[in-house]
């Protein structure tokens, strides 16, 4: 008997990925290994592991990358206060190198001459995919089958029946990708941008309408940067996060409707509901507005800027993401303090700080009696600080 060559496939679990797990044998010959990676996506791992065995993969690996997700992925975003076009958090495009060096990872522990994913031709995802997977085995061959079949969904599920596939029945429209850090809707009626997404768009947000009519305090402690108490009580990244979705989602925030540009060129309307996100990176910004010089804050935007535009179109492995980093990291070790969060239908807003580090001088700010600011001294300053656009503006020309 001639031995199969071994594909390890980025399983989810999915109508797509089943389908490929057939596909994949029949078109290419290969043993198909499937590998599905718990990334707090609120999924059952075990029944996705028992699916991909019934469709016929040689062989399952299921991976809690839970932990790692956040120490090495999410902990990095929230100190870059990663929003891409100042709106989206990133959780999809985060958790693409992390994928992809598990898929790396069994593929050569396993010997295997190919990996294959389920990403389409105009996405940002199959972008991050291949990008990392090359970087770090450039001798894999990547298959990515969505490309090349031309399958409607109809077909795939003509297919899936035609082949006995065990498919989960979805009754959604819409494309979803989810994870502890958020949960990313795209396509059915979100296609036109002109309309408001139903309800039915919505699992981890209540509508503010419809949330509490009773606002929710949440007070959230930082360590060099870090969230690590959630209600004056210590908590690991994991269960902070997960806690934190829970809270602000009851209270309607969370939401982010947005017109996207993505990598290919495409302009697409994208939902997402990434609760805990917004709020962690919200409070982690205003903390940082404390204890950091107007300098360090300013040039910190621009590092963030291209810290979240690398990480979104597939660039994690880019050398200049260290030296980023590095910039990052040194900034954050004064990052420490309280914030405390508002929560009310939908609205969430900063009321109070502190941090033993905080560069707010009551004397200097005050405008009661006996404030250390001499304000005679502004007289002087604004003279030297106007006079090189005065004398331009009098020029004339
Ligand atoms: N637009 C986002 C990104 O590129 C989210 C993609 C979500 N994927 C999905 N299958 N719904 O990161």
């Amino acid at each position: 008997m001639v031995l199969k060559d071994k594909l390890v496939l980025a399983y989810s679990g999915g109508l797509d990925t089943s389908v490929m797990v057939k596909w994949l044998g029949e078109k290419y010959g290969y043993d198909v290994i499937t590998l599905t990676l718990d990334l707090g996506q609120r999924e059952d791992i075990k029944e996705i592991e028992r699916r991909a065995l019934s469709i016929g993969s040689i062989k399952h690996y299921s991976i809690d990358a839970k932990e790692e997700f956040v120490k090495e992925y999410i902990f990095k975003a929230i100190k870059a206060n990663a929003l891409y076009q100042n709106k989206y958090p990133l959780g999809t495009a985060l958790a693409r190198p992390l994928i992809a060096s598990k898929l790396v990872e069994i593929a050569n522990k396993e010997g295997a001459k190919a990996v294959a994913h389920g990403c389409t031709g105009k996405g940002n995802d199959q972008v991050r995919f291949e990008v990392t997977i090359r970087a770090l085995n450039p001798n894999l061959k990547i298959i990515a089958p969505v490309r090349e079949w031309n399958m409607s969904r109809d077909e795939e599920i003509n297919y899936a029946l035609e082949k006995g596939i065990d498919i989960k029945p979805s009754k959604s429209q819409y494309s979803v990708d989810q994870n502890l850090w958020g949960r990313s809707i795209e396509g059915g009626d979100l296609e036109d941008p002109s309309l408001e997404p139903k309800e039915d768009v919505f699992e981890w947000v209540i509508l503010p309408e419809r949330a509490s009519d009773k606002a929710e305090y949440v007070k959230i402690g930082f360590e060099k940067g870090l969230p690590f108490k959630l209600n004056d009580e210590e908590k690991g990244g994991v269960e902070l996060i997960e806690e934190l979705n829970v809270i602000a989602g009851r209270n309607g925030v969370g939401i982010i409707d947005h017109v996207e540009d993505r990598l290919v060129g495409i302009k697409s309307r994208e939902v997402y509901e990434y609760p805990a996100a917004l709020c962690l990176i919200e409070a982690h910004k205003e903390l940082e507005k404390l204890v950091l010089s107007r300098s360090e804050l300013n040039f910190k935007g621009l590092v963030e800027r291209e810290w979240a535009w690398l990480v979104y179109s597939g660039l994690w492995i880019e050398p200049l993401m260290k030296d980023l980093q590095a910039f990052i990291d040194s900034t954050q070790a004064k990052v420490e303090g309280y914030i405390t969060l508002k929560l009310y239908k939908g609205s969430m807003r900063i009321v109070a700080r502190e941090s033993k580090n905080s560069l707010y001088n009551y004397s200097l700010a005050t405008y009661k009696e006996g404030s250390s600011f001499d304000q005679r001294d502004a007289e002087g300053f604004i003279k030297l600080w106007g006079l090189s656009s005065t004398l331009a503006y009098n020029r004339g020309v």
